[in-house]
């Protein structure tokens, strides 16, 4: 996948601003609004199946403040991830794999984030590789603030993109990046100076910027040379999608 690949702009958690986060009517919502690409995030249940979610527990999203690790599959159909949302129907929480299925229909791309919510790092990622292993690597990149999570995934699959999520980047970072063979740099907006953009371009990583939902900030970053930006709402930003 050449930088060029990777659309302008990846919409936050689906799009956040307009649909329930991280759920199947979002990505179809994202999908109706010319969105190509979604960054969403992947957690795993007490059994090990992962899910699509940000948070650890229930609390913000189901009103309810039950631990993901207290779950399994057998429990999904009963937690509704939709009402939460201004007047959205109920919507059972998506699994990874129901989330990929969707995203085939829709011949969308994914930027999926795993979260890091103090499981084993090997663990983790044994129980996300495998489910996405039917899906096509061109249209997927795989982000986390963990080095650890990063470096298992470098180990198990070598080939499948990995993106490297920070505010700020260690004082050895050539060399760990690439130790831990990235192949995308996903910084909060706010602190990218125009001197590490510089940096990172020239050392050849894209570079993505989250979550950018300020106009004037996000057309300056692609000005700049930024590849793509992750933003809750894509309509400021329809004539770069
Ligand atoms: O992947 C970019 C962004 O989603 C990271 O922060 O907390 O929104 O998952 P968060
Ligand atoms: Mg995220």
């Amino acid at each position: 996948m050449r930088a060029t690949d990777i659309p302008r702009v990846i919409g936050h958690r689906g799009v956040r601003k307009l649909a329930p986060e991280n759920s199947l009517s979002g990505v179809r919502e994202a999908a109706r609004q010319g969105v190509r690409w979604v960054e969403l995030d992947v957690t795993l249940l007490g059994d090990g199946t992962p899910v699509i979610h940000h948070d650890d527990d229930l609390a913000r999203l189901c009103g309810r403040p039950q631990p993901l690790r207290n779950l399994s599959l057998a429990d999904l159909p009963r937690i509704d991830i939709g009402s939460h949302y201004r007047d959205s129907p109920p919507e059972p929480l998506p699994t990874l794999a129901e989330m990929l299925t969707l995203l085939d229909e829709l011949d969308m791309g994914l930027n999926l984030e795993v979260k890091d919510h103090g499981e084993d790092p090997r663990y983790v990622i044994q129980q996300i590789v495998p489910v996405l292993e039917r899906f096509d690597p061109e249209r997927l990149i795989v982000s986390s603030f963990s080095a650890e999570q990063l470096r298992q995934c470098h180990l198990l699959v070598p080939d499948l993109r990995r993106g490297f999520l920070t505010a700020r980047l260690p004082p050895d970072w050539p060399l760990l990046l690439d130790r831990l063979g990235i192949y995308s740099i996903h910084y909060r907006w706010q602190a990218l100076k125009e001197s590490t953009l510089s940096l990172l371009k020239a050392s050849g990583y894209p570079v993505i910027c989250w979550t950018v939902n300020n106009k004037k900030a996000g057309e300056r970053l692609l000005a700049q040379g930024v590849t793509a930006l992750i933003t809750d709402d894509p309509q400021p930003f329809a004539r770069y999608l």
